[in-house]
């Protein structure tokens, strides 16, 4: 069975497809199912809201069973934020720099002890026959005076994971060895998994083995 990932965040479906693939799911992007996810506002006020909103409309558009992944970075010394507006902390058009700068001018008086934050990830599987699997999940850490590392994408350089690198100084298996991301995937996969097998049993069933 192949899904469909529901997102145009290239860098987000790199993980999810890295994180996916090993464990025998196979993927295919928006734009090789032919479909835009543009279009689809992302008006929900939870992560798992915003999760269920992508993968129903990517599994409308596509006819395929779509997984969508919806995330942010929540700061307890900002009373959440930017949480599910991560995306769009510093405008429609901002880079990733931007949000960066943002973020840490808004912490600039912060003390370290005060500094807690996690990464959020909300999952959401959609069959075409309307049958939903989620997982939710999340990784502790703080963030940083400045950023530090090249790799990863969005917040990775200022958030500091408990080994006291930034998620951007970590390689890509190790990142998704702790991230939100990984464990998410990872949780809905075993949700997904009897799901699956009953599946296989059924086409079989039809092929008469
Ligand atoms: P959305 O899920 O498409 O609304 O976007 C989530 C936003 O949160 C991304 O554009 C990033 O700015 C941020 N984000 C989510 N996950 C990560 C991550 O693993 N690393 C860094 N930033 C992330």
């Amino acid at each position: 069975m192949v899904f469909v990932l529901a997102t145009n965040n290239q860098k987000k479906r790199d993980e999810m497809e890295r994180i996916l693939r090993p464990l025998g799911i196979s993927v295919v992007t928006a734009q090789q199912a032919g479909i835009s996810m543009e279009g689809v506002e992302e008006t929900g006020s939870t992560f798992e809201e915003n999760a269920d909103i992508k993968a129903v409309a990517a599994c409308r558009l596509a006819d395929l069973p779509a997984v969508a992944d919806d995330s942010g970075l929540v700061v307890d010394a900002l009373d959440g934020a930017p949480g599910v507006y991560s995306a769009r902390y510093a405008g429609e058009n901002a880079t990733d720099a931007d949000r960066i700068a943002k973020l840490l001018n808004a912490m600039k008086d912060v003390p370290q002890e005060k500094r807690s934050a996690r990464f959020i990830s909300a999952v959401c599987c959609v069959f075409p026959d309307g049958r939903k699997v989620t997982a939710s999940a999340s990784c502790e850490g703080s963030i940083a005076f400045s950023p530090r590392g090249e790799g990863g994408f969005g917040y990775d350089p200022i958030f500091v994971t408990e080994s006291g690198k930034t998620f951007s100084q970590l390689s890509a298996q190790e990142k998704d060895r702790i991230s939100h991301r990984g464990a998410a995937m990872r949780l809905l996969y075993s949700r997904l998994k009897p799901l699956l097998a009953k599946e296989e049993e059924v086409i079989e069933e039809e092929n008469g083995q």
